[in-house]
């Protein structure tokens, strides 16, 4: 492999990040990959829109087929979002043979056993890792780093736009329109926000956390969810002259083969670390039955830290490309068996 040629879908917040990380990182890429990357098309859905990073003579395209069905494209990004359109460019991507990298969690939530298998089938990799908590590597520090251990809970702030709006709110006095705004401004919230202060974009990640760790399905709807619409700063005050700080907790923790999943506004005390992420960060803390506790914690949305984990899941699936060891995603959850919930 001497040259990998990319196709990006999507030139939004994450999109135009990976564009940035892959211009202005080109050198560090090439000492990692060996080969020179190089994005060749993009999808958007206007070709005249003004666009504020650099392309480089980089193709804009209205047109999907011109950039899944380019023989010469080895690798597609999907950063456009939503899930039927992006669910058929990546089966065909993958059915063309090409490897995909994306960051939506809408669609590994709830397809992305039928994609992983489809990846398998056609030796193809397809790698998430930006679709849960941003920047921080969560994904392969739950499948390869603490793969020899148990995990039993995962506990944390997995949605950036509302922990946004919860530390404004509590910090600062400022009102929740205002505020949810300044999010979306600022890159962070879903193009319907409402996914995000309904507790549905959390709901989508701590499924994804929950599968990966417990390695059981685990389906969207075995997640009892409630968001932060209803919250008012009255509630936060409250809550903080009593000693604690609201924070929109996702928590998925088993229990033999029973699993309890869920996302809800809690009270934490101001003692407790998580009290103190603050903004657009995320932190997820981890119990295994061998290692214990552990936290992480970084930026959970947002342009670069996003485009930071895409691009490096474009550097593994050119390192498989050079080994020839690709369609053995590290990020499969091995299945041990199906997930008891209240449902059943
Ligand atoms: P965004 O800013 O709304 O960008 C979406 C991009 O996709 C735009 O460039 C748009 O084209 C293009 N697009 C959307 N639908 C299209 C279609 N049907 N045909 C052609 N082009 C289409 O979204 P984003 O914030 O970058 O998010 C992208 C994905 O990353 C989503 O799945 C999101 O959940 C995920 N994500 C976002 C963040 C974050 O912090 N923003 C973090 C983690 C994961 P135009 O530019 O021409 O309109
Ligand atoms: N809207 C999401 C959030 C983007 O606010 O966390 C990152 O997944």
């Amino acid at each position: 492999v001497e040259k990998v040629s990319v196709g990006l879908l999507g030139l939004g917040t994450v999109g135009s990040g990976v564009v940035q990380i892959i211009d202005h990182h080109q050198d560090k890429l090439m000492h990692q990959v060996g080969c020179q990357v190089k994005i060749t098309k993009i999808l958007v859905n206007d070709v005249t829109k003004k666009r504020d990073v650099y392309l480089n003579g980089t193709r804009l395209t209205t047109d999907a087929n011109d950039v899944i069905d380019d023989p010469e494209i080895d690798v597609v990004i999907e950063v456009m979002g939503g899930i039927e359109e992006a669910r058929n460019y990546i089966l065909q991507a993958l059915r063309n043979k090409k490897h995909v990298v994306t960051a939506n969690k809408d669609l590994m939530a709830l397809h992305g056993s039928e994609l992983l298998a489809v990846a398998v089938e056609n030796g193809c990799d397809l790698f998430y890792e930006a679709s849960v908590a941003g920047g921080i590597p969560i994904l392969r520090s739950l499948v390869e780093g603490l793969s020899s251990d148990r995990i039993t809970k995962m506990m944390g702030i997995v949605n950036g736009t509302t922990n946004y709006i919860l530390t404004k709110m509590s910090q600062d006095g400022r009102e929740y329109d205002e505020v949810l705004a300044e999010a979306q401004a600022l890159g962070y919230a879903e193009s319907d926000p409402t996914s995000d202060v309904e507790g549905l974009d959390a709901a989508r990640k701590i499924c994804i956390l929950g599968t990966l760790g417990f390695s059981m399905k685990i389906d969207l709807e075995d997640v009892s969810v409630a968001g932060i619409s209803g919250v008012s700063k009255e509630d936060l005050d409250y809550g903080k002259q009593l000693g604690y700080e609201m924070k929109l907790i996702g928590l998925a923790s088993r229990m033999d083969d029973k699993v309890e999943i869920s996302v809800q506004p809690t009270f934490i005390p101001l003692s407790h670390p998580l009290a103190a992420v603050n903004n657009e960060f995320n932190a997820v803390y981890v119990y295994g039955e061998a290692v214990g506790e552990t936290m992480f914690y970084g930026p959970g949305a947002g342009k670069l830290p996003t485009a930071t984990a895409v691009v490096s899941d474009l550097v593994e699936v050119v390192k498989n490309m050079r080994l020839g060891v690709n369609g053995n995603s590290a990020i499969l959850p091995q299945f041990e068996k199906k997930l008891k919930s209240d449902r059943e």
